[in-house]
């Protein structure tokens, strides 16, 4: 028996490295790992994984050179740009996650627009976290459900797993089966704290910018062959 797979997480990490030993910018790298998150997604697809999430840009990653946070703002808005027609004609239906409350109006309308004209698409879906962070997310949830025992909408013994799940950004999203750290690094990053509960985990040396279709397939068969305690069958 294979264990089911419908939902692939990926922490995209490597890509200023992966410069740096070309001799190139920062920046050169996201640009190289863009790419490399349309290939992975195709291929996701092709695959048939119903759900990817990937971190794109934390609420931590404020704290870089304000050079690269800008260049990374700007890179969004130029791939949401560039693939909108590509992924609407490959059946990805994009959904981002994250607050949008500090992201220049003119990405949060491109993120709006990807959003609805890829609506109707039902094959995969790509989970985009844009300045996302799991505690921030988790906040937000228990300041949600105060509000609803303040205003006597729920009890508080009816707060439940899958009431809490409802409240969180990921509502409606299955929790991920597989986790996907790239470049070595072991942390988690404040990403998905609480739907990671029970994911299997992979950490591989590869830098994002050089992830492949095959490396996905390889890690995929690999889960396959882990023997899950508390996963879902
Ligand atoms: C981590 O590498 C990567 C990021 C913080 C950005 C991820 C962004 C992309 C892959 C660009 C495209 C995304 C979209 C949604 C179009 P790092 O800079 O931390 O690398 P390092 O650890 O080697 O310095």
């Amino acid at each position: 028996m294979t264990n089911a797979l419908e939902h692939i997480a990926i922490i995209m990490d490597g890509n200023g490295r992966w410069a740096l030993k070309r001799g190139l910018p920062r920046t050169a790298g996201h640009q190289k790992g863009g790419e490399t998150l349309i290939t992975i997604c195709k291929a996701a697809r092709r695959m048939g994984i119903k759900y990817m999430t990937v971190y794109a840009f934390s609420t931590e990653n404020w704290k870089r050179p304000p050079a690269e946070v800008s260049f990374l703002m700007k890179l969004f808005e130029v791939y949401l740009d560039k693939y909108t027609k590509q992924l609407v004609e490959d059946g990805i239906r994009v959904i981002f996650i994250g607050n949008r409350d500090m992201l220049d109006s003119s990405l949060v309308q491109k993120m709006n627009e990807l959003e609805q004209k890829t609506s109707m698409n039902n094959e995969t879906t790509l989970q985009v976290c844009l300045n996302y962070g799991s505690r921030d997310e988790i906040i937000h949830a228990v300041q949600k459900a105060a509000t609803l025992i303040k205003n006597g909408d729920i009890l508080p013994q009816n707060i439940d797993e899958k009431t809490f799940s409802d409240m969180l950004y990921t509502k409606g999203i299955p929790d991920p089966d597989i986790l996907i750290r790239t470049s070595g690094e072991k942390r988690l990053s404040n990403f998905l704290l609480w739907q990671l509960a029970y994911t299997e985990f992979f950490f591989t040396d590869t830098l994002w910018p050089d992830f492949t279709p095959e490396e996905l397939a390889q890690i995929i068969e690999t889960y396959q062959t882990r023997e899950r305690r508390y996963g879902k069958v």
